[in-house]
């Protein structure tokens, strides 16, 4: 008979394989914070933890957030992160990064974004975050959130459609894909990942993306953020922030520079060295940007 010892450490072991996630520019990201034992860091994007792991590791404490409640899960039922709890050295919180903040009176030694979608919500087929693997359409990072790519594409309105391929995708052939969809939709609804990418007649890396933006609201979350966050910093600790494309690196660039509370630290972004780039296709759009808060 299989003890409750040996199922949990098979639910570990899923859960580790579930979760496999290359956390992206690691030890350029956990340096600049300068983690001081006993102190407490926040990470707003904690995925497969691999970056609040190593802040841990250092003796550092960690709040952290994540909106998807499968990184909630499998932190708990986590060997390496167990411990971490049961000190209380680590505590996690199902929230937008946003909302955490804006509801949030502590302050922090140092705070982390890492921002996009993990290894794991892409991996994950059903979860519909690949053009490469059909499934129904979804991209709900938050699955008790409402809106989902299948509402997007099925109810939203031509200009609204076109509007996000040209701002989340900035995809040029925008028009012609909106009117497609509408076209299309008037005879039967689009329902998977395949039907789209059929339909687009062009690379649809564009397409998901404005999607996955639209049905999280990702840039308006970032925008809030960088808004509320200095004010979570104690002064002279540092805010790390990681984006993986144009949108969200701009957002944040300007942030740091126009916001008084902050100097910028990465006058230019961090971005992985070969051999990170080597190891982990993914880390190739990554660009990292760091600020201090200044004295009061
Ligand atoms: C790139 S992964 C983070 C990986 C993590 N740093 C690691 O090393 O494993 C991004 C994570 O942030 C979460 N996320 C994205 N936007 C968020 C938001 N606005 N609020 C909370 N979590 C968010 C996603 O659900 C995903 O799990």
């Amino acid at each position: 008979m299989l003890t409750n010892a040996i199922l949990l450490s098979m639910k570990n072991m899923e859960a580790v394989q579930d979760f496999s996630h290359i956390s992206v520019l690691l030890y350029e990201t956990v340096d600049v914070l300068d983690v001081t034992p006993g102190k407490t860091y926040f990470d707003g994007t904690f995925g497969g933890g691999g970056h609040s792991r190593l802040i841990l590791e250092r003796g550092g404490n960690v709040r952290a957030s994540d909106m998807d409640s499968d990184a909630i899960e499998n932190a708990k039922v986590s060997e390496v992160f167990r411990p971490y709890f049961e000190s209380g050295q680590l505590t996690l919180t199902k929230s937008n990064f946003a909302d955490f903040l804006e509801t949030s009176d502590d302050t922090f030694d140092g705070m982390l974004f890492d921002l996009g979608v993990s290894s794991h919500q892409l991996d994950t087929t059903e979860r519909g975050f690949s053009f490469r693997r059909d499934a129904r359409l979804d991209m709900r990072m938050d699955q008790t959130t409402p809106l989902s790519a299948y509402e997007i594409i099925n109810e939203w309105d031509y200009d609204e459609l076109k509007r996000i391929f040209y701002e989340y995708g900035e995809e040029r052939y925008a028009p012609r894909i909106a009117r497609r969809i509408v076209e299309t939709r008037e005879r039967r609804a689009i329902e998977t990942t395949s039907q789209l990418v059929e339909l687009l007649n062009t690379h649809p890396k564009r397409v998901f993306q404005a999607l996955r933006i639209a049905v999280q609201d990702e840039l308006g979350s970032i925008e809030r953020m960088l808004k509320t966050a200095p004010d979570c910093l104690k002064s002279g600790g540092v805010i790390a922030v990681i984006s993986f494309h144009s949108l969200e690196d701009r957002l944040v660039k300007h942030a740091f520079r126009g916001d008084a509370r902050l100097s910028v630290i990465t006058k230019h972004p961090i971005l992985p060295q070969n051999e990170e780039l080597n190891e982990n296709t993914r880390s190739g759009s990554a660009k990292l940007r760091t600020a201090r808060k200044v004295g009061e």
